[in-house]
């Protein structure tokens, strides 16, 4: 028997709690906008409250140089010429804009002594643009996001997953759900929907997610409506991920431990950059650095374990605990281990889907109308390689827009047409998976998933890899089709394991699909097969269903931003084997 279900009728729907859906839902609230937002987790602790060391934006609090212009140019160069270069500018322009909305809400920025908010390097940032708050730098743009929010009286339910975006005629109504703990459902109409749901990087085995976070709900919930993905074969792996233990393999240790002037090791106790970037060292681009770890692992020069050595024993221990205290508690908390004294052992980490759910760089509708999507949800800023630093600030800046472009549509539209046959669809869906009684486990399936991606489409890649990839995980959905879903007392976290696998398994196929095809290697995307950058496939990859890709041109760069860029875009340093 279904359970009980609550309608629910707002103007704009927010999908996500994290700071993009956050700071869109702010900006409909400031505009008196009737806006509803919610979240599988509970809102203090969305994802955005892990990321670490910084959110750029040009203030030239520090390096006078520093224009939006070179930030524009820095993110161009280091995406491979795949971003667009229209998402570019807006991002890099409106940055400081971005952090002033932060600081008019109280957001607490790391200050020099006479009150400038200082700034940090990241890797192959030409001058130091990354504003801090220690290394917990996401975890207080996500608490001053989320007092503001309740300040402005935005209604936000925590722990409602939604299974599905309520479309009829390709423009949405709603949205479909359920409630964690008691399983009560949810139907949402409103007249616009933002998708602000994170990535996909949960399908791999050792990644900075935490367990049920970007297993790539929103490629599914946009798929299902209709939209298109974007560049999901651009995965951006973190150089510097735990090892140990099992249960937190791939928790993030910041870039900013390298920024700070932490070096990396091999076991040997060679600084192994100087091999691969000898002029920008450990602040090379991420996608070298963490090819660099791989290679190193590779051929035998890592250690016991499987990882390399980041040192930052040499800093000052003060440096330390003012500038990395995350990165100290976490150690201590892991393994009891004193960075002040000791090495940590890392290894690549899945950390980034810098694809996404396909928009247009202006407003970020996604081709279904009412339907947007932002933060790492959405695609279009980082192409191959994204600078550290660069998601939070997208986040604050397409946040304030599509909320903007959200509360326009609503307040535009002359009437909502609903469809209760697409909500007896979504509904069916529910109970089907609620009646499974198979004798398949989905968290066996969910790992199976997760060790497929990491052997077959990791930081390296080739063709026989990819293929058989995609047969290895057409045997998993074979079996996704027998599993036993099984809500207990606890909650319905069984229910939302079985859509996370379905979302999973969405993601897995376009990101093998996208991977197959992009026959180069590019920033991020390192084909054994095809060592070599192929100038024919500067293109994004969008994927609109198994085996269906198409080529999209990319707008040129304008002439003031390509002079401040390097000439070269190169495979240099990139030793794949
Ligand atoms: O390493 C970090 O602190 C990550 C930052 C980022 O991915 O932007």
């Amino acid at each position: 028997m279904t359970m009980a279900e609550q309608q629910i009728a707002t103007s704009v729907l927010v999908i996500g709690t994290g700071g993009g859906g956050l700071r869109a839902a702010i900006e409909l609230a400031e505009r008196g906008v009737e806006v509803l937002a919610l979240g599988k987790r509970p809102r203090n602790d969305a994802h955005t409250s892990l990321a670490a060391g910084g959110i750029n934006a040009a203030l030239a609090t520090m390096d006078p140089e520093d224009t939006w212009q070179q930030h524009a140019a820095d993110t161009l160069q280091e995406s491979y010429l795949l971003a667009n270069p229209d998402t570019v500018r807006i991002v890099a322009e409106g940055a400081a804009q971005g952090i002033a909305d932060l600081e008019r809400y109280g957001m607490p920025f790391a200050r020099e002594a006479d009150g400038r908010i200082s700034q940090r390097f990241f890797g192959a940032h030409t001058y130091r643009r990354a504003a801090f708050a220690g290394d917990y730098t996401g975890l207080e743009i996500q608490r001053t996001l989320v007092n503001r929010a309740v300040q402005l009286g935005v209604p936000i339910l925590d722990n409602v997953y939604v299974t599905r975006i309520l479309v009829r005629d390709n423009t949405v109504f709603g949205a479909y759900g359920f409630d964690l703990d008691t399983g009560k459902r949810y139907v949402i109409h409103a007249d616009s929907v933002i998708l602000a749901a994170g990535g996909h990087t949960r399908i791999w085995r050792r990644t900075s997610s935490r367990r049920d976070e970007n297993t790539g709900d929103s490629f599914r919930l946009a798929v299902t409506a209709g939209g298109r993905i974007r560049d999901p074969e651009l995965v951006q792996f973190h150089p510097s991920g735990l090892i140990e233990p099992e249960n937190a393999a791939g928790t993030l240790v910041s870039e900013a431990a390298r920024g700070e002037g932490g070096q990396l090791k091999n076991a040997l106790g060679e600084r192994f950059m100087a091999r691969y970037d000898a002029e920008r060292m450990e602040l090379s681009t991420r996608d070298r650095v963490a090819l660099a770890a791989y290679t190193e692992i590779k051929e035998g020069r890592g250690t016991p374990k499987g990882g390399v050595w980041l040192d930052v024993s040499h800093l000052p221990r003060e440096t330390i605990m003012q500038r990395l205290p995350r990165v100290y508690q976490t150690l201590l908390e892991l393994q009891m281990l004193d960075i002040t004294q000791q090495p940590i052992e890392i290894a690549p980490t899945a950390h980034y889907s810098m694809g996404g759910v396909w928009v247009r760089a202006e407003d970020h509708s996604t081709g279904v109308d009412g339907l947007y999507a932002l933060g790492e949800a959405a695609s279009g800023l980082h192409g191959a390689n994204r600078l550290g630093g660069n998601s939070l600030i997208e986040l604050l800046v397409f946040g304030r827009i599509v909320g903007e472009e959200a509360a326009k549509y609503s307040v535009n539209r002359e009437s909502q047409q609903r469809s209760a046959e697409v909500v007896g669809e979504a509904r069916a869906e529910v109970d089907g998976l609620l009646a499974s009684d198979g004798p398949e486990n989905v968290r066996a399936l969910q790992r199976a998933l997760r060790d497929t991606l990491t052997a077959r489409a990791g930081v390296v890649r080739d063709e026989a890899g990819l293929l058989a990839g995609i047969e290895e995980l057409e045997a998993i959905e074979e079996r996704t089709a027998q599993v036993g879903v099984h809500p207990d007392i606890a909650g319905f976290q069984d229910l939302a394991h079985a859509f996370d696998l379905k979302s999973s398994a969405l993601s897995a196929r376009a990101t093998l699909d996208a991977a197959l095809e992009r026959r180069e290697s590019r920033g991020c995307h390192n084909r054994s097969d095809y060592p070599d950058l192929d100038e024919s496939l500067q293109v994004n990859l969008v994927w609109s269903g198994p085996g269906q890709i198409t080529r999209e041109r990319i707008p040129a760069i304008p002439a003031d931003i390509r002079a401040l860029m390097r000439d070269e875009i190169s495979t240099e340093g990139k030793l794949v084997e």
